[in-house]
């Protein structure tokens, strides 16, 4: 049997680089052949998290479907990234509790850093009044206070970062 793997599990405002960073990592550990699989929080809500909005329900829902998927990743061995949001302590606590190989890492990025990039044009609509619950600006997020990693992204390169993930893993 293979061992169990890692679940990388990346957290962090909308725009704060958290998809970025996770598929360049998945990259590099492709590249030394090892077996990984990136779950996207954007993609997986177009598959089986789909019709799921985001009031503090649903968000645990994904959350729940999510951990889910990754716990029968590992458990064969693949090395697991997650990217989503992730709120709320309380499931960052469950994602812990349920998977052995967690590990939690906070991509820090200010708000305002978010905003000004808005990648998708999401925070101008929020602003606008035109989303709800939105992170950030309508709807919560709770700093994570004991995460196995932080990276920023505003003053660190995805190299650098890259870099510090790796060696976390005991990886090159
Ligand atoms: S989570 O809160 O349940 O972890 P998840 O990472 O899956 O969120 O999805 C967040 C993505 O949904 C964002 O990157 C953004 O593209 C989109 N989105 C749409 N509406 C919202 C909202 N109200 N709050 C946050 N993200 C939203």
């Amino acid at each position: 049997m293979s061992a169990q793997g890692n679940v990388l599990w990346f957290t962090g405002l909308s725009g704060s680089g958290k998809t970025t960073t996770a598929a360049f990592v998945r990259n590099e550990l492709l590249a030394q052949s090892r077996r990984v699989e990136l779950l996207d929080g954007d993609e997986l809500r177009q598959t089986i998290c789909k019709g799921l909005g985001f009031t503090r329900e649903e968000r645990m829902e994904n959350i729940k479907r999510i951990v889910y998927v990754a716990g029968l990743l590992a458990k064969h061995g693949v090395d697991v990234l997650v990217s989503a949001i992730t709120p709320y302590a309380e499931m960052r606590e469950y994602a812990r509790e349920k998977l052995p190989g967690y590990m939690e890492i906070f991509v820090q990025c200010p708000l305002d850093e978010c905003e000004r990039r808005d990648v998708k044009g999401l925070y101008a609509k929020a602003r606008r009044g035109e989303l709800n619950h939105f992170t950030g600006i309508s709807d919560p997020y709770d700093i994570p206070l004991n995460p196995d990693i932080t990276i920023c992204t505003a003053s660190a390169s995805l190299e650098q970062n890259n870099a510090v993930i790796l060696a976390r893993l005991g990886y090159k």
